[in-house]
């Protein structure tokens, strides 16, 4: 039985309160917090930095005193000083768009440096290709189910074939005594759709709007 987990993204939280809100959505059961980092330039919209995360980090922890994992997800361009601050504020995972950075094998390789899981993120439109390639240095696939950039989109249903296939090369990849690698998905997910993306090969749900 593979773990399943909701990860609550705090894009969708009052910026005016993110403590607070990070509290609930723990209290509520999150099992990761999904930190959307926004650099207006590999997207058109701009959210928080590391010293937010940082800020936010000793917070994260359940009643119980155990932290709460911080996924954090880029979309900036360049990656590798961000993804090295993001380590350093505290993140647990750091996740990147593989076109976003110019030699995607070195970038894997200094997020784990940094003491952290190594995440690609596919975009709807992108191929996964690359993933062939770096399979073994990869802890975490994110597979976008809407544009990149923005809140309370609509899921994009070509997600659920891309999942499959994800799903099937983690699995064989595992089974040839490979690391295991989750498979998160990023977009859209509501209560009408979870069940089918999940049976598409998803261990993840970003949860946002
Ligand atoms: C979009 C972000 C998502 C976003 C999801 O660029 O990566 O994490 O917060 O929000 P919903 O769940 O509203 O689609
Ligand atoms: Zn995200």
């Amino acid at each position: 039985m593979p773990t399943y987990r909701i990860a609550p993204s705090l894009l969708s939280a009052d910026f005016a309160r993110l403590g607070e809100e990070l509290k609930a959505v723990i209290q509520a059961g999150a099992d990761w917090i999904h930190f959307d980092v926004m650099d207006n330039q590999y997207v058109p919209n701009l959210t928080f930095g590391p010293m937010v995360c940082q800020a936010l980090r000793k917070h994260a922890v359940r009643a119980d005193g155990s932290p709460v994992p911080i996924d954090v997800h880029l979309m900036v361009q360049p990656v590798d000083t961000l993804a090295q601050a993001f380590a350093d504020a505290g993140a647990d995972l750091i996740s990147f768009h593989p076109d976003a950075s110019i030699h995607v094998d070195r970038t894997l390789q200094l997020i784990r440096a940094a003491g952290c899981k190594a995440g690609l993120v596919y975009n709807p439109a992108a191929p996964i290709d690359a993933l062939e390639w770096v399979i073994d240095k990869v802890d975490h696939v994110l597979v976008m189910s809407v544009n990149p950039g923005f809140g309370g989109q609509k899921f994009i249903p070509s997600t659920l074939a891309k999942l499959r296939t994800i799903r099937a090369a983690i699995n064989a990849h595992v089974a040839a005594g490979g690391q295991s690698i989750s498979l998160e998905v990023d977009g859209g997910v509501k209560v009408d759709n979870i069940a089918d993306i999940v049976r598409a090969g998803a261990d993840t749900c970003v949860a946002g709007s």
